[in-house]
């Protein structure tokens, strides 16, 4: 037994003369929050799908759970919850009237399934509110609630803030955070964007045209990077004492009455936007400045920025 809830060995993916994912050896380990990161066309969607057992693998292998899912699709699949495409919800149903429905059809077994999905996400449990006028930070949500209707150890979310605007990415961060620290799911979560994957993310791997061309986690990435982090925060001054009292720092700047610099980059910022959040301050967002990592993505794809 080892600790990775997913392991792939050389795994690879053709589509006729394109190499979509080449010889790809991830290591997610289990109750830790992996970002996949890579642009558009690099491969992530493809490599969730091969693990979803939605397309085929060309070759190489991969284990969840440390057993090769090949013929295991009915033990391994009832672990995982994923959202890759939006699922089929009906507009003229409620939320809650659609995950009852897929609850049913999936044969979740909790009575209670569908209003603890709901809650986790921050949706309200038979609201009458139709989906067809959900927002799409709502049907976003609804998503993840649908995927973790029937509890799954494992969750692989395929760029869920894809469209969000600042506030709905922040929140949906904030309970991706509490579904692994809280309830120690293992999550798997891709985006082409460098910041979100390094405001939520334990460990990255960072995919270009197919190959994996670097993981770690997420402090070793940024002891050989990074400046600074600029947060935007509701109440900077309630900010800094929790980073004094909690974190143990005062490598810090406070720019205004919003803003504040932290120079201290090998805390882990998951920890502290969720301590933030906890104690009712609001992270607006989080930048790092002077491009470091957005440096080193560059010099290690060879390409331009990402963004
Ligand atoms: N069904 C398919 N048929 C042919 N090529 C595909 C198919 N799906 C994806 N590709 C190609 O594989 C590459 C990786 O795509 P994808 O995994 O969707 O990347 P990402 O999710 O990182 O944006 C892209 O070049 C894409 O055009
Ligand atoms: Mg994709």
């Amino acid at each position: 037994m080892n600790d990775f809830a997913i392991e792939t060995k050389q795994l690879t993916k053709i589509y006729g003369a394109q190499t979509a994912v080449s010889t790809v050896n991830l290591h997610v380990r289990k109750g830790r929050i992996y970002g996949l990161l890579g642009r558009n066309g690099a491969g992530k969607t493809t490599i969730m799908k091969m693990i979803l057992g939605l397309t085929s693998i060309t070759s190489g292998e991969i284990n969840v759970f440390g057993r090769n899912i090949k013929g295991q699709e009915k033990q391994v699949y009832p672990r995982i919850g994923a959202i890759i495409e939006t699922p089929g919800f009906y507009p003229n149903l409620t939320g809650t009237e659609n995950l009852e429905i897929f609850a049913k059809l999936r044969g979740t077994a909790a009575p209670n399934a569908v209003e603890n999905a709901m809650e986790v996400v921050g949706l309200p449990y038979r609201d009458k509110k139709l989906f067809g006028k959900y927002s799409l930070g709502m049907k976003q949500r609804l998503g993840i609630a649908n995927a973790i209707l029937h509890d799954p150890e494992l969750l692989i979310l395929d760029e869920p803030t894809n469209g969000l605007d600042p506030i709905g990415i922040a929140e949906m961060r904030e309970f991706i955070r509490h579904l692994s620290v809280e309830r120690g799911k293992t999550i798997l979560i891709s985006s082409h964007i460098l910041s979100e994957i390094y405001l939520l993310a334990d460990d990255i791997g960072i995919i270009d045209h197919g190959v994996l061309l670097e993981e770690s986690s997420m402090s070793e990435l940024k002891k050989k990077n990074g400046r600074y982090v600029q947060l935007q925060v509701s109440d900077v001054s309630k900010a800094t004492l929790i980073l004094e009292r909690e974190f143990h720092t005062n490598d810090y700047s406070v720019q205004d009455d919003h803003t504040l610099r932290l120079y201290d980059t090998a805390l882990h910022m998951g920890e502290i936007n969720k301590a933030l959040v906890m104690q009712d301050v609001t992270v607006i967002s989080s930048a790092l400045c002077n491009d470091t990592l957005e440096d080193y993505f560059k010099s290690i794809t060879g390409g331009e920025g990402i963004a």
